[in-house]
Formats: C-alpha cells, sequence, structure tokens
C-alpha cells in the first residue's frame, strides 16, 4: 500500500511542490555576498564588461538587503536551450505561479522550439490551463526545445527585437553551459535596453555545478541529472535481474552524458554494476612500467592516458576472472563521453574539429554537403596529409594521422567525422563508443581463450557428481583436468587444455587413457562446460531518461529554481543563473541563490578557435562520492562464488510530506 501522502503517477499534476523557506516570507531582501569569490579571466572583463563585477546573491529577511518588490507588472519571456532535462515543465510552473500570484497582470510567454522562437518571434501566452496539463511532467512538450545558437550580432538584434516587440522585462533561459553561456551575452546586449536576463541550470549531464574559488559549493547539480540516472538506474537494474536468471549475456549500458560521466557514476551507485568505467579516471590513467622502462631523463609520453586496447584488456580480465567462479554473464556501464577522456581519440577528434570548421569558415557550402559519403571525406583527409610533405607545410592532419584513422573500422571513422552540433560539439551519442570497445573485447577474449585463460570455472560438486556416477576417480581425474586443487569451490580447467586433442594428451600423460583410448563422454561433457561462449547485448540508456518524469527531487528543485528566478527578475537582477544551495540536505535546509555567469566563463576551442564559455564539471576524482565508488567496485564485480552483491535504487514517489531523497553523488559523504 503506498503512503497516503504519496503522489500516484497519475495524480502527478496535482502536486504542488514545497518551496523554501523565504519564499513564503511576505518581505524578502535580496543581498550581495562579497565573501563569495571568483577569478575572472580578463576576456570576460572586455566582452562582458557591465556583467563582470555581479557579486553571488542571497535571499534574506534582513533588511540590510535590497526589497525585492514583488507587486511591479512583470512580462517575463521563457525558453527551453538544449536537450530535454525531467523538470523543465516545473521551472515554468513555479516562475508562472509566483508570477501570477504575485501580480495576477503578470505575463508569462513561452517562446517556441528553443532559442530559434526568440530569433523568429515564435511563443505562445501560458496560461492556467497550459500549466496544469504539464505539471510534475517530463519532457519539453510545452514549449519544446531546439539547440539553435544565438552567436551572430544579426541574431542577437533579432532576439532583442521580439523582446521589445513584446515589451518584455525579462527572459528566462532554461540551459545547459553553452545555453547559460548565451544567457550571458545576451544580458550584455540587453543590458542598455533594461531587459533583463536570467539563466537556470538545466542539463541530464549534470555538468553544471558551481563552486567559488575557495571550494563552497553554490550550484551542486543541474535539474534533471537526477531524474534521468534514476530512469538508467531502474533499466540496469532490471537487466542485472535478468543476467542473473538466464546466465548467458554481458549486457553492455552506454550512459548518456556528452563529455561528463556524471551520469555514469551515479547509475552505479544506484544499482552497483559488474564494472562502471568513468572517463576521467581513464584520462588519469599513468602506467607506471612504461615510466620505469624509459631512459632517465626522457618522457615516454604514451605512458599517459589509457587506450583503447588497454581499456579493453581490463574489461576482458574481469570476464575471465568471472567467468573462472561460473558467471558468465555481467553487466558493464560505459559512458556516453568516454571517447573524450582516450587521449589518442580525443586528438583525432579536436584535430577534425579544426578541419571541420576551418573548411566551413572558407567554403560557401559546408563541409558534410560538399563530402557526403565516408569516401569523399576519407579522400579530402588523405589529399590534405599528403600535400604537407610534398609542399613542405606544416598541416594538422598528418600521415601518421591517416595511417592510424585508415586503420579503424569504418562505422568508427564515420562517427569521428559526424556533422559537430550547433555550439561546435562533438556528438558523443551519435557515435557507437559500445561497440568500439567491446569489438576489441570480443577479439581479445578469443586470444584469451586460445591461451587456456578464458575458461568457465566447474562447480566442484557437479564434478564430483558426474564423476562418481561414471564410476571414475574424482581425484585422479582432477589432477589431470584442473589446475586448482580439489578444495576449491570452482575448479579451473588447466590452461595447455585448449581442445579435444590437448585434453586427450592430458589424459595420456596422467595415465588414465591410452592413445588408442577415447574420451570417456562424462570428461567431454565438463570439458565443453569449461568452454565459455562470450555472448552481449548492448543498451543506450539517453533519449529514454531524458523524457522521463521528473523524481520527487527534480520537481521541487526545478519549481524552486522557476521561483527564484522569478525572484531574481523581481530583484532587478541580469546575467545570473537561478541556484539553490544544500540539495543533498532535507528540504528545510534548501537556500535559494543568485549566481553571477560572467565570472564562470574560460575560454575553450569551439568550432576551431578560443571561445568564453561556462566551464563543464567533470567528475572530480578526489570527490568523496568517486573514492566511495572506488572503495566499492572490487566487491560489485562479483569475483566470488555467491550471487552479485547489486543494489536496488529506492522507490520514488511526489511525496506531500517533502521528502525526497536527492542524488548519491551529492549525498554520499562517508
Ligand atoms: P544538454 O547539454 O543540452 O542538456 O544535452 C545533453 C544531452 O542529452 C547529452 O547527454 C547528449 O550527448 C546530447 O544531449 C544529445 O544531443 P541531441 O539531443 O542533439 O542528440
Amino acid at each position: 500500500m503506498l503512503d497516503k501522502t504519496a503522489c500516484l503517477i497519475e495524480n502527478r499534476s496535482s502536486y504542488k511542490p514545497p518551496v523554501c523557506k523565504i519564499f513564503n516570507n511576505k518581505q524578502v531582501f535580496i543581498s550581495e555576498d562579497s565573501s563569495v569569490k571568483f577569478k575572472i579571466h580578463p576576456e570576460v572583463r572586455s566582452l562582458l564588461p557591465d556583467l563582470c563585477n555581479n557579486l553571488f546573491l542571497s535571499f534574506t529577511d534582513s533588511t540590510d538587503g535590497k526589497e525585492i518588490d514583488l507587486s511591479l507588472r512583470k512580462k517575463i519571456g521563457v525558453v527551453f536551450s538544449g536537450g530535454p532535462a525531467p523538470g523543465g515543465h516545473n521551472v515554468i510552473a513555479g516562475l508562472y505561479d509566483f508570477a501570477k500570484k504575485a501580480n495576477p497582470e503578470n505575463r508569462i510567454y513561452g517562446f517556441l522550439n528553443g532559442p530559434e522562437g526568440i530569433i523568429e518571434g515564435k511563443y505562445i501566452e501560458i496560461n492556467d490551463e497550459i500549466i496544469d496539463k504539464y505539471r510534475n511532467k517530463g519532457g519539453f512538450s510545452m514549449i519544446k526545445t531546439g539547440r539553435t545558437k544565438i552567436d551572430t550580432d544579426e541574431k542577437i538584434k533579432k532576439c532583442l527585437e521580439t523582446c521589445k516587440n513584446l515589451n518584455l522585462d525579462a527572459l528566462i533561459i532554461v540551459g545547459g553551459d553553452d545555453s547559460n553561456t548565451n544567457a550571458a551575452f545576451l544580458a550584455q546586449a540587453f543590458y542598455y535596453d533594461k531587459i533583463q536576463v536570467i539563466g537556470v541550470p538545466k542539463t541530464i549531464d549534470g555538468d553544471i555545478q558551481i563552486k567559488d574559488i575557495n571550494g563552497q559549493v553554490l550550484c551542486p547539480i543541474s535539474f534533471g541529472f537526477h531524474s534521468a540516472a534514476r530512469a538508467f538506474s531502474e533499466n540496469i537494474k532490471n537487466l542485472q535481474k535478468d543476467a542473473a536468471s538466464d546466465v548467458k549475456y554481458w549486457h553492455i549500458c552506454k550512459v548518456m552524458g556528452r563529455v561528463a560521466s556524471h551520469l555514469a557514476l551515479e547509475a552505479g551507485l544506484q544499482t552497483q554494476p559488474n564494472m562502471v568505467l568513468i572517463g576521467e579516471e581513464l584520462a588519469d590513467y599513468v602506467d607506471e612500467s612504461r615510466l620505469k622502462n624509459t631512459e632517465k631523463g626522457e618522457t615516454d609520453y604514451t605512458a599517459y592516458g589509457m587506450t583503447l586496447r588497454h581499456l579493453s584488456r581490463l574489461i576482458c580480465d574481469l570476464i575471465v576472472k568471472r567467468a573462472s567462479v561460473g558467471k558468465n554473464y555481467g553487466v558493464l556501464v560505459i559512458p556516453e563521453g568516454l571517447l573524450e577522456f582516450i587521449n589518442e581519440i580525443q586528438t583525432l577528434i579536436i584535430k577534425l574539429n579544426s578541419i571541420i570548421s576551418d573548411y566551413n569558415r572558407t567554403h560557401d557550402n559546408d563541409f558534410h554537403s560538399d563530402f557526403p559519403g565516408l569516401d569523399l571525406k576519407l579522400d579530402f583527409l588523405r589529399r590534405m596529409a599528403r600535400r604537407a610533405p610534398e609542399e613542405n607545410i606544416i598541416s594538422v592532419w598528418t600521415l601518421r594521422d591517416d595511417d592510424f584513422f585508415n586503420d579503424i573500422p569504418d562505422f568508427f571513422k564515420e562517427g569521428l567525422l559526424i556533422e559537430r552540433d550547433s555550439h561546435g560539439n562533438f556528438q558523443f551519442s551519435q557515435v557507437e563508443t559500445d561497440r568500439i570497445i567491446m569489438e576489441l573485447v570480443k577479439d581479445y577474449l578469443n586470444i584469451l581463450k586460445e591461451k587456456g585463460i578464458y575458461r568457465m570455472g566447474i562447480e566442484k560438486e557437479w564434478f564430483l557428481k558426474k564423476i562418481k556416477e561414471a564410476g571414475l576417480d574424482s581425484d585422479k581425474y582432477a589432477a589431470a583436468i584442473f589446475e586448482n586443487p580439489l578444495d576449491e569451490v570452482f575448479l579451473l580447467r588447466k590452461k595447455n587444455i585448449i581442445s579435444k586433442k590437448t585434453l586427450k594428451q592430458n589424459l595420456i600423460d596422467n595415465g588414465l587413457i591410452s592413445s588408442t583410448d577415447s574420451i570417456p563422454d562424462v570428461i567431454l561433457d565438463i570439458f565443453e562446460q569449461s568452454r565459455p561462449k562470450f555472448k552481449m547485448q548492448t543498451h543506450f540508456y539517453g533519449y529514454d531518461g531524458r523524457g522521463s518524469d521528473p523524481s520527487a527531487f527534480d520537481s521541487n528543485y526545478s519549481y524552486n529554481l522557476g521561483v527564484c528566478s522569478f525572484y531574481l527578475v523581481c530583484g532587478g537582477c541580469t546575467g545570473y543563473m537561478a541556484a539553490v544551495r544544500n540539495l543533498e540536505k532535507d528540504f528545510s535546509s534548501w537556500i535559494p541563490a543568485g549566481i553571477p555567469i560572467a565570472p564562470l566563463m574560460h575560454l575553450e576551442e569551439r568550432k576551431g578557435k578560443l571561445s568564453l564559455v561556462i566551464e563543464k564539471a567533470l567528475v572530480d576524482l578526489d570527490s568523496l562520492s568517486f573514492l566511495k565508488f572506488k572503495n566499492m567496485r572490487k566487491d560489485w564485480m562479483g569475483i566470488y562464488p555467491e550471487e552479485d552483491r547489486t543494489r536496488e535504487p529506492e522507490p520514488d514517489f511526489l511525496n506531500y510530506d517533502k521528502t525526497h531523497i536527492p542524488p548519491m553523488i551529492l549525498f554520499l559523504k562517508s
């Protein structure tokens, strides 16, 4: 029976998220907090001069701050930007509810299909009926979304025109790192027209995590992350059960997250699969043995970072060890953005990014229209590599790159050459990362089979029963076939037995049969049992989780972000990101805030040139959640005869008691 206060799925739209304490006050003040410090990039000072000195903002009931006047009539536009994330509708609901409560004359407009809607002036006015239909529901279907980047003066001008025509006081941009970057540039462009721009941290990737220079957490996570991770975890949990039931498949789960591996880490902590790869950790890998072998004073740069081949060896090692305890099945989680952290591949991605953007800058058609097929693209690259030595010029694409590139399978080449998105990002979701890795794994497993290393452990009890039924001597046969003594639960076939021929030779050498005898049927049976067949199923968890309904945590969080953005608008702020602090704690400790966006920017290569963007937060290898994961993962491998020690995520209900479970990466402290 469900708790009476828990909300059933059908009742989602009737659930009213609680709001942070301060938002229940009649009078709210906003105050600048100069103790929160940022390191401001010099480029920010020149490109965002009116925003670079914005300070961190808190809401307070102390009259020391500036009182927020909620009563003034406001017209506010809101837009979704980038991929959907569960909770987006609640951002609008929070904004709408509080705007209407403050002044029923307030108007909220939703721009359609993402930033394109602002440029084109396409919008709807949000009303009660629209809002009520989408409360606490997943997707962004209320006003849809898009990935258009507002990156030219022309586009900015059109946006300004639209906002002016609508007499907007403010524009709320609900988006990821790139969209919040856009928000800051629009805030600057609209500054003298007094149209405020506020960002809201959205992305299932969880890579908007903001700290000040002293490590104070200002925004622990973006909304949408928790719901997507939970949706992936549900699927992974089900696969774990299936795998342990029919004991014949390895399930390879690629989970979304364009670059950072936060989603893989969270889904891993939620379910405890046999292996979870974390891209950031692979980039950090140092091959100590290579370093030791280098001459004094020299550095072997290939020792830094992991290669795809090495990674495939690590996966094989787990598969082999599990097989040795009778488990020829398992669940492996691969983050979508893993290739970003494999040096050899990352170099290719950067080079191709720069070649493609250079081409697009200097030609009337873009690279992908001029070279539609793989062969044409390869031809172009080859010519480029050859031209360099002939004409004695330095080229980004060398003959070495070309050789390496041509060595990789076609589907992977196509993946690496795929069109970049409008922000110049590499589209990891379109690349079959799992297939690339697993092809290498399959190849190496065959080698290990040949070497007699990849073999199934034979359950001792089963062996003894079979041998007894056949009337054979268990001690003698065990000594001839197995490398470990009879007192272990699983027995391992000797490495030199890789075929019926080598099996027979072993039996002859041990004086159990003569060369003219055939192998006893029971021994053949045992041999067959010890030969593993590697079968895998691949799964991609991304768009499904991205479209899931928000978890209780995300419903509450995103609603409060919507309310917070309304307060920031009424407080006269621009170039700020709405935020809620203390998300890892009980709801009563949640504190809304305003984070200045300009100081969060740094220079990054985009479309072949350096641009100011908000820095993505990667998995911090020193964080407690990662260290805890590192500590536990050996056990998750399940290299023991007992059942794997997996974990089931707790049920999640919208709950009128205001209780919810935050993401594990936030609350895992000890
Ligand atoms: P946002 O950063 O816009 O929230 O999108 C994140 C994401 O869902 C990634 O996880 C994924 O790699 C990418 O979008 C997929 O992009 P697309 O929707 O263009 O296929």
